[in-house]
C-alpha cells in the first residue's frame, strides 16, 4: 500500500472503531540496512534506507472523560489496547508493546511537548520483530503524531535520540542511534550514510532504475536475538579498551593485530568485525555514487561472513538465504546478500538486478522453503521518506 493508501484505510478503521473522523495523522517507517551492521554503538558508519512500510497513527482528542489519558487501538487482531494515564508519570507499564509510545510520550512530556488526551488508532505494515525496525517506526510515529497535535516541532536529531532514549529506559534495549535515525531523515531514493559519532549525515542517491533492494523475511527469530546484543556491546567496549581507544571507530585493523595475544579470542574476532564493517560501510557508499553494484554487492557478501563468522549474530536460516543469493549470482542477477539489523533471525537484504527481480524471489522462496522447511516472505522497496504528518 502507498502512503495516501494507507491513510485512507487508517481513516476509514479510526471512524470504524471511534464512530468519528480523525484530526491528524502520522506515519514512519521502517528501514533496511544495506550495510555497516554493529557499527552505530561503535560510533561508526551506517548505510540504512527508509522502507516503504509503515507505522501509521491516525488521533482525534479523547471523546471521553477522564481526557487525561492516551488510549492506543492497534487494527491488527489481538493485540491488546493500550491506555496511558497523563495525570501521573508515564512509566513503562502494559501491554508490552506500549512501552515505545509511552517511552516516546513522556520524553515529550518531559520538552514540554503536552498532547492532552487522545484516542489513538495504530496500523502497522511493517513486520513484527523482522528486524526492519518496527519498534523504532512506532517510536518516530508516536513522536510525529504529538508534534502534529502540538504543532510543536523537535529538531530531528532531538527527535531521534528521543525516540533512542525511549527504547533504552521503557523496552530494555541498549540500540545504537542508526533505526530511529533513519526513521526520521529518509529521503526517497536516497540511502542515509550517518557517521554515528558526530551524527552527520549524507542523503546518497540511489535512483538507478536497472538495480532493486530485495527484502527476504526467513520468517525466523531467535530468542537469542535481546540477550546476545548488550553482550556484543560490552564485547566491544572491552576491545576498545584494549587498544587504548574511546570506541572501535578509532581503531585500526593494524592496531588490533598488535594487540592480539593479549586479547580474548573473542573479543578479538568481534572488534575485526566491527573494524572491517566500517571501511566496507564507506567503500559501499562509494560504490553506489559510483553506481559500482558488483563492488557494492562483493562488500555485502564481506559484511554477510564478517557477521557470520566474527561477530556470530547470524544463523542457519539467514545463512540459508546468502548462500542460495549467491549460488544465483551476477549471472542471475544477484549483485550482493547479506542478514540486516540485529541478527539471529529475521531479513536478509539483497541487491539485484530489477529486470530480474521476480525469476529471483521465485528462486530464493522455492529454495529456502527445500532447505529449511520454513516459509519466506519476499519484497522490494524503493528507498523511502523518513516520518511525515499526513493530516494535521
Ligand atoms: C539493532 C539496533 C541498531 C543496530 C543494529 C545492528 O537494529 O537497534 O541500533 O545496532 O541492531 O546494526
Amino acid at each position: 500500500m502507498t502512503l495516501p493508501e494507507l491513510a485512507a484505510h487508517v481513516i476509514q478503521q479510526f471512524t470504524k472503531t471511534y464512530g468519528r473522523a480523525p484530526r491528524w495523522i502520522a506515519a514512519a517507517p521502517g528501514r533496511v540496512n544495506v550495510i555497516g551492521e554493529h557499527t552505530d554503538y561503535n560510533d561508526g558508519f551506517v548505510l540504512p534506507m527508509a522502507i516503504e512500510r509503515y507505522a501509521v497513527m491516525a488521533a482525534d482528542s479523547a471523546s471521553s472523560s477522564p481526557s487525561s489519558s492516551i488510549s492506543i487501538r492497534d487494527t491488527a487482531e489481538g493485540v491488546e489496547p493500550a491506555t496511558i494515564d497523563l495525570a501521573a508519570p508515564v512509566k513503562p507499564g502494559k501491554p508490552k508493546w506500549s512501552n515505545y509510545s509511552r517511552g516516546v510520550i513522556a520524553g515529550c512530556l518531559a520538552r514540554g511537548i503536552s498532547p492532552g488526551g487522545l484516542d489513538v488508532l495504530l496500523h502497522s505494515t511493517v513486520p513484527l520483530g523482522g528486524g526492519l525496525s518496527s519498534s523504532a517506526a512506532l517510536e518516530v510515529c508516536t513522536a510525529t503524531l504529538l508534534e502534529a497535535v502540538t504543532g510543536q516541532q523537535i529538531d530531528p536529531v532531538e527527535k531521534a535520540l528521543l525516540c533512542q532514549q525511549a527504547e533504552h529506559e521503557f523496552a530494555g534495549m541498549p540500540c545504537g542511534i542508526m533505526d530511529q535515525f533513519i526513521s526520521v531523515m529518509g529521503r526517497e531514493n536516497h540511502l542515509l550514510l550517518l557517521d554515528c559519532r558526530s551524527r552527520q549525515t549524507e542523503l546518497v542517491p540511489m535512483n538507478d532504475p536497472s538495480v532493486a533492494i530485495l527484502i527476504i523475511n526467513t520468517n525466523v527469530k531467535h530468542e537469542l536475538s535481546g540477550s546476545e546484543y548488550p553482550t556484543r556491546r560490552k564485547q566491544c567496549e572491552a576491545a576498545a579498551k584494549t587498544l587504548g581507544v574511546p570506541s572501535l571507530r578509532d581503531a585500526t585493523a593494524d592496531a588490533l593485530e598488535r594487540v592480539r595475544n593479549k586479547t580474548d579470542e573473542v573479543v578479538y574476532r568481534r572488534a575485526r568485525h566491527v573494524i572491517g564493517e566500517i571501511e566496507r560501510t564507506l567503500h559501499a557508499a562509494e560504490g553506489i555514487r559510483a553506481s559500482n553494484w558488483p563492488t557494492v554487492g562483493q562488500l555485502m557478501y564481506a559484511s554477510h561472513y564478517s557477521l557470520r563468522d566474527d561477530y556470530e549474530v547470524s544463523c542457519a536460516e539467514l545463512d540459508a538465504v546468502v548462500e542460495i543469493a549467491e549460488g544465483i549470482g551476477i549471472k542471475g542477477g544477484v549483485y550482493g546478500c547479506r542478514m540486516t539489523g540485529g541478527g539471529f533471525g529475521g531479513c536478509a537484504v539483497a541487491l539485484v538486478k530489477a529486470e530480474a527481480i521476480d525469476a529471483i524471489s521465485r528462486e530464493i522462496s522455492a529454495d529456502y522453503k527445500t532447505k529449511t522447511g520454513i516459509e519466506s516472505t519476499l519484497f522490494s522497496s524503493r528507498p523511502a521518506a523518513g516520518a511525515t504528518i499526513l493530516k494535521g
